[in-house]
């Protein structure tokens, strides 16, 4: 069953969410965090840098492995995730660079990448904490709805939908990359700990969808169900279609 904690904004979100997060490191300095991009954990990683500005946690020894990245993208490419966690979190806080992994969006033997990527989960030990943002489409990290979802780490072609959706950070939808590395679903569900934070109308159905629908590809989100330790952190409005 996934726990819910239903909040009455993006603030009180963010800062619940945050809230675990710093707790565990707190209690686990040398922590290894999954991490995710996208608008929704934004303010969560706000609320951390200001835990850790204020002296209450560090990011010293913390590891962090991210779910995924466009591909191909220039790591220096201000929409790829490596610039977005650089900007929304790694330059803000005392965090090693050489301890945080992001997929390499210019790998050149991609499936030895994401071949290499997955064994480097399994030698950081796991996630402590796997944090996940929710597509409208149900879809976590880049695992698009399917039948057939993959376990490990893989090149995927996003689905419409998602090329829609990101096409707001682009000039236009046409620079939206195609593909994505993404962790599987498998590798997601290896976490030993699992928050999804998810805000506004628009998530509502996807919420519905991973809480209380069958559990099934064509709603990734959905397989969450079976995770020991995965809770859902949202606002009002995501969940309003569950009440
Ligand atoms: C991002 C990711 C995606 C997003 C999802 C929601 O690393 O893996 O699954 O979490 O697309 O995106 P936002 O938060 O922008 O609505």
């Amino acid at each position: 069953m996934i726990k819910t904690i239903v909040c009455k904004d993006y603030d009180e979100m963010s800062k619940k969410a945050a809230q675990i997060v710093k707790e565990l490191i707190i209690n686990k300095e040398d922590s290894v965090l999954g991490l995710a991009t996208g608008s929704s954990p934004v303010g969560m990683y706000k609320c951390l840098i200001e835990d850790y500005k204020a002296g209450v946690i560090s990011f010293k020894n913390i590891k962090t492995i991210n779910l995924d990245e466009y591909y191909p993208i220039d790591p220096t490419h201000n929409q790829s995730y490596r610039y977005f966690m650089n900007e929304n979190l790694f330059d803000h806080v005392d965090i090693c660079k050489s301890n945080t992994y992001v997929p390499d969006g210019l790998a050149k033997d991609v499936d030895k990448f994401c071949d290499e990527y997955e064994a480097l989960y399994d030698k950081l030990g796991g996630a402590d904490i796997q944090i996940l943002g929710i597509g409208r489409n149900g879809h976590i990290g880049f695992n698009e709805p399917s039948n057939e979802l993959i376990d490990k780490t893989h090149l995927t072609d996003l689905k419409e939908d998602t090329i829609k959706a990101n096409a707001r950070f682009f000039d236009s939808i046409n620079d939206v990359p195609t593909k994505a590395i993404t962790m599987g679903i498998g590798t997601i569900m290896k976490a030993k700990k699992i928050i999804v934070v998810a805000n506004g109308e628009n998530k509502a159905d996807a919420v519905y969808n991973m809480l209380k629908g069958q559990v099934t590809g064509m709603c990734p989100a959905s397989m969450l169900q079976k995770h020991q330790d995965a809770t859902l952190i949202c606002d009002e409005l995501a969940y309003s279609k569950c009440k």
